[in-house]
């Protein structure tokens, strides 16, 4: 049955994308700079711990290994994170970025688990449904409550003085060279 098939690879996606989280939700509670933020951070690794077993327990109803494929994309996420962890900004605005790279991943989560439930319901498979939507509702939350907790924050930030450009990174200077490239190669289909 190929949507299984389909599904099966969502999954492992899934359990990869659960997993690379384990490893950065740390990085960013530690580099958080509020106290709310650095607890929801915290709070949410202990539900992605969860959800990497309520993943284990769907793998396990469908009789195959979580293993088998690497997320790139939330790869990717986190990096943009780690980006942010990089930002030479102070206080509410270093914690802004944090709160950006934050709702790209519960997002990305989200999409993943949307995708995915409503190819378990398409196979009726009722019960894999019902755990991968116990993990879609704690990246709604967990979302929403990041959006919550970064309201002040941000007021905070658009408080602060914008600081002196200062010179570019090679990191900086390569990422602004793709970026270039991105607009380059998309020109001549805008301007159809
Ligand atoms: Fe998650
Ligand atoms: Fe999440």
């Amino acid at each position: 049955m190929a949507l299984k098939d389909v599904l099966i690879d969502e999954l492992r996606d899934m359990y990869s994308a659960e997993n690379q989280l384990v490893k950065a939700l740390p990085k960013l509670a530690k580099g958080a700079k509020n106290p709310k933020l650095k607890s929801l951070f915290a709070a949410h690794l202990e539900e992605t711990k969860g959800q990497v077993i309520r993943l284990k327990q769907v793998f396990e109803l469908l009789e195959e290994k979580p293993t088998g494929e690497h997320c790139n994309g939330m790869e990717g996420v986190i990096e943009e994170g780690k980006d942010a962890l990089e930002k030479d900004e102070e206080g509410p605005s270093f914690d802004a970025g944090i709160i950006g790279a934050a709702i790209r991943t519960e997002h990305y989560e989200i999409a993943g688990y949307t995708a995915s439930i409503e190819m378990a319901k398409t196979l009726k498979l009722t019960k894999v449904a019902a755990l991968l939507t116990k993990n879609l509702n704690e990246e709604l939350a967990a979302a929403k409550k990041i959006l919550i907790a970064g309201k002040p924050i941000l007021l905070a930030s658009a408080k602060q003085p914008e600081k002196p450009k200062k010179p570019k990174s090679n990191k900086e200077k390569y990422s602004a060279e793709l970026s270039r490239e991105d607009e380059k190669k998309a020109a001549s289909s805008l301007a159809k």
